[in-house]
């Protein structure tokens, strides 16, 4: 029973049609919907399984004993095995660093582009603010959505010449002065409270507003990522809109986009419909509205095996809102699903330690490098890349040399026999990994590096 708590944790984001428990308290079954099944499958099978000395109890997994088999279309082969040589070679120079394959932001902003019913992409500079690839993404007609002067600045440094009308600025919870400033930058701005219409109307006088709603229920891969809901900081609520209503005619400003973004790491693509909905409904009483931008927070494949998110699928539900609501112009801000997978980081393996059952394998960097494992437990893979193809043997927990021991990068990962100077590769940390980077116990962060 005390297993149950991760267990139920993976179905927060399906529906639900059945649940039943056996009388003898040992099976507990869920009736999801069929096309969910293998994704939950892997997510349960990580959190029952593998997590629970998993790797000892039951060997290697399915995926590691076929590695090289296609098994599965819509399982992608990860970029960096074909560019093993060369990844290696990085690590001549570097004892640790974050390596970007500016190919692979190139073929995910494709796929985007591609999605007949979006008709902007902003990509969420949080994510990745590294200068290649920011130029890569513009050079594919993605604009940009920053959330401090900060980003805006950096961005503009990077590409002097970008129009300001491809920057949308969303802040939160910021102080008066950088609404003056954006304002006289011209930035196209999004407020996520009533608070600046209450005290600074004056301000917004004349102006064009997207406004950022909070639609109620938040999502994503872990709490600290669920941005809507009472819980979270963001968004206006939807029972402040008759409120709304008379602040914006007071202060003579129009609302010209209703914007939302519910969180992160979402892979139900019926997410964003429902938000568009959601918007939708709040359009009516804000008939100057052109513009329903629906928020980043794609997820892409964790684990060796996952199944990719359904684009295709996400793309016709929102041509068929469009269908509805031929109205508006639909918007999505993207982080993740445009740098993710992009991104590894490597890093040599420094000691090795053993104590009782437990291996630990250390490396040249950790959670000053990537704060993710410790932040939010976020899965990253992580294999040897000096050894791959050798079969895996032992159960280590990887970790960085910070005083800390929340400083795992990965728990009980099967591994091949390591040796010290070995490569380790942790993937799909093109995402909020550097821009996360710390510079705690005044260890260097590892470096960018692009191919
Ligand atoms: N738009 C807004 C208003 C956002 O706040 C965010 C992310 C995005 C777009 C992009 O979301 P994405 O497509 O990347 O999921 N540090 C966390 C993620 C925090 C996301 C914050 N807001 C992580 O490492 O998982």
């Amino acid at each position: 029973m005390p297993r149950l708590t991760p267990v139920l944790s993976a179905f927060e984001d399906e529906k639900i049609h059945l649940l039943s428990q056996a009388s003898n308290d040992l099976n507990l079954s869920f009736v999801i919907d069929a096309h969910q099944a293998q994704r939950l499958l892997v997510k349960l099978h990580a959190s029952i399984i593998r997590n629970d000395g998993g790797g000892v109890l039951f060997g290697p997994s399915w995926e590691q004993l076929t590695e090289n088999d296609d098994l599965d279309d819509n399982v992608a082969r990860p970029w960096w095995l074909d560019r093993r040589q060369q990844l290696l070679e990085v690590t001549r120079t570097e004892s640790s660093a974050y390596v970007y394959n500016l190919n692979t932001v190139s073929q995910s902003a494709i796929g985007l582009k591609q999605l007949s019913s979006i008709n902007r992409i902003l990509y969420a500079v949080k994510a990745n603010m590294n200068a290649d690839v920011i130029a890569e993404l513009a050079a594919h007609g993605i604009d940009f959505d920053c959330v401090s002067p900060g980003e805006v600045g950096h961005l503009l440094r990077l590409l002097p010449d970008l129009n300001r009308d491809r920057i949308l600025f969303t802040p939160n919870f910021a102080p008066r002065s950088e609404f003056e400033w954006a304002i006289e930058q011209g930035l196209q701005l999004t407020l996520d409270s009533l608070y600046p219409l209450q005290m600074w109307p004056q301000l917004f006088e004349g102006s064009k507003l997207f406004i950022r709603l909070d639609p109620g229920k938040g999502r994503g891969h872990h709490e600290h990522v669920k941005t809507a809901g009472i819980y979270s900081k963001f968004g206006v609520p939807l029972f402040e809109m008759d409120e709304l209503q008379q602040l914006a005619s007071a202060a003579n400003a129009t609302i010209i986009g209703l914007h939302a973004h519910t969180g992160s790491g979402i892979l139900d693509p019926d997410n964003w419909n429902a938000v568009a909905e959601k918007l939708a409904q709040v359009a009516r009483r804000f008939p100057e509205v052109k513009v329903l931008d629906l928020g980043g927070g794609i997820g892409v494949p964790e684990r060796a095996g996952d199944d990719a998110f359904d684009l295709a699928h996400f793309d016709t539900l929102l041509s068929n809102f469009r269908n509805r609501h031929p109205q508006f112009e639909l918007w999505i801000e993207p982080g993740r699903f445009l740098v993710a997978q992009a991104g590894v980081l490597l890093s040599k393996v420094s000691q090795i330690k053993g104590k009782g059952d437990l291996k630990y394998i250390g490396i040249g960097t950790g959670m000053n490098s990537l704060i993710r494992p410790a932040l939010y437990g976020a899965y990253h893979e992580i294999v040897n890349l000096s050894r791959i193809g050798e079969p895996a043997t032992e159960t280590v927990t990887v970790v960085g040399p910070i005083c800390e021991s929340g400083d795992k990068l990965g728990s009980d990962r099967l591994f091949p026999q390591t040796s010290e100077g070995d490569v380790i590769l942790i993937d799909n940390v093109g995402a909020y990994g550097r821009v996360m980077a710390s510079q705690y116990n005044s260890r260097k962060v590892a470096p960018e590096i692009v191919i």
